[in-house]
């Protein structure tokens, strides 16, 4: 093939000649300059979520996701974030008897579950299992849009059973059956840990499901709408989208933030030194910075009071159970309270480098004390954001364009070929 200058200069005002009408020129972007990380690039138009990174403000559906976590609920804000509009009252209690109706999972997939390696991530679990999960779907080969909102539906429903099941198999302990009647929040958390939630740990966990529901065109929902922008299906979308919230960028940073605190930190007055130490080296502080906002996520500040009202109950000894994390009750006493730790990292990160938290870090500490297992952080929010997914699939395929940016080659060109003998 001749990639040589003239070759590609002439095939250059072609692409030139093509996309004349086109806005933004891709003749001008092309001499302009590169945006690596795609920084401050628009690739589509989205009436889903709202992100003012300069006020610190997100939107769902135009509703402040502080309203939302007030006065709604997860599956309510699923319908909203899938449909566009509040359900009506019967709309919520279809969608809802829906998500119950699909918790269950093929026993195929029980059994794949049960036949992976002790030691692997529960993230890739989930990965391998929403994979498999699509030969099992009866609307598979339907490309529809009512199609694929149906298996949203089944992909959020049984997100959390695959989650926890594949945590107990791992964790050695016995599978706890999906609920036909709690909500959503309430079955998950059960599902998950075996123990009955108290309401005010379910509202809880609700809130932490809503905050995490959507956010515009992170990493993730980009890696789902260019996967369906081929016009593939969304169950492969889906599966994209978890192997890119996996890294440590992205979803698995509350549980890196979590690790810290308990393993390295553990003591209030080590927070200051720990974290100079850090910055001294250069390494990132998980928990801080985001692309989009320059000031407080509001996630975070929601996630904040609430991790300030179980930790204050913690002090007093009225968490119900106490730390029902095995890992911190093991160090109990040896670890100081992970608000306060959390908020000294806050104070110093703001005043010296300028750099907000983001939702991982007070997400961390919320579900720790929850009694989340630290190894299920990461696939929590996989199972929130599936809603998020969702609704981008189903927004990218409703006024499709393939989705293909160019890289700038900047590599050298017409080099000679080299027998191999005389390399
Ligand atoms: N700790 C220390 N310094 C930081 C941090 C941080 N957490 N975040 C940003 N900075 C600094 C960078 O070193 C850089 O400084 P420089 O210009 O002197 O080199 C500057 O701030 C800009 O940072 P970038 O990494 O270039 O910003 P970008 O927008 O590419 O990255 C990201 C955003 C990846 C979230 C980054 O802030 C980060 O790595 N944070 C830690 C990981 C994390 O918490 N991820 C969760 C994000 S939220 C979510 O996905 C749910």
């Amino acid at each position: 093939m001749n990639v040589g200058k003239e070759a590609c200069e002439t095939s250059l005002s072609f692409i030139c000649e093509d996309y004349e009408e086109e806005e933004p020129k891709l003749c001008e972007l092309d001499q302009s300059k590169t945006y690596k990380g795609l920084v401050g690039i628009y690739v589509d138009e989205s009436t889903i979520t709202m992100i003012d990174g300069v006020q610190g403000e997100l939107y769902y559906r135009g509703y402040p996701v502080e309203t939302l976590v007030e006065h709604s609920n997860f599956e309510e804000v699923a319908y909203l974030l899938i449909n566009g509009k509040l359900p009506t009252k019967s709309q919520y209690s279809e969608f809802k008897d829906e998500l119950i109706k699909e918790r269950g999972i093929p026993d195929n997939i029980l059994a794949i579950l049960k036949s992976f390696p002790r030691n692997t991530t529960r993230i890739e679990l989930l990965r391998t299992a929403i994979s498999a999960l699509s030969l099992y779907d009866y609307d598979n080969y339907d490309y529809s849009q009512e199609a694929n909102v149906r298996k949203g539906v089944r992909i959020i429903a049984k997100l959390p059973t695959i989650l926890a099941f594949s945590h107990r198999i791992q964790s050695n302990e016995p599978l706890v059956e999906p609920s036909d009647n709690d909500s959503h929040a309430a079955n998950y958390y059960y599902m998950m840990t075996g123990n009955e939630p108290s309401q005010e740990f379910v509202e809880a966990f609700d809130d932490i499901l809503i905050c995490h529901a959507d956010h515009s065109i992170n990493a993730s929902t980009f890696a789902c709408r260019v996967t369906v922008s081929t016009l593939s299906d969304l169950y492969s979308g889906v599966t994209s989208a978890i192997g890119t919230l996996r890294g440590p960028l992205h979803g698995g940073a509350n549980e890196r933030v979590i690790r810290a605190m308990l393993e390295e930190i553990k003591k209030k007055d080590n927070v200051i030194p720990w974290v100079e130490e850090k910055l001294k080296n250069k390494e990132k502080i998980m928990g801080f910075g985001h692309r989009i906002y320059k000031t407080w996520d509001p996630r975070a500040k929601i996630l904040r009071e609430l991790s300030k009202k179980f930790w204050d109950q913690w002090e007093r000894g009225e968490v119900e159970g106490a730390i029902p994390n095995p890992t911190h009750k093991d160090e109990h006493g040896k670890i100081d309270n992970i608000y306060e730790m959390t908020e000294v990292l806050t104070d110093y990160m703001i005043k010296n480098k300028h750099i907000y938290p983001n939702v991982d870090l007070y997400s961390a500490g919320l579900l720790h004390i929850l009694g989340i297992p630290t190894l299920s952080f990461t696939p929590l929010f996989a199972a929130s954001r599936s809603v998020g997914w969702v609704a981008h699939a189903i927004e990218q395929l409703s006024d499709n364009k393939l989705i293909r940016p160019r890289l700038r080659y900047i590599g050298e060109l017409n080099k000679k070929y080299v027998p191999m003998e005389e390399r």
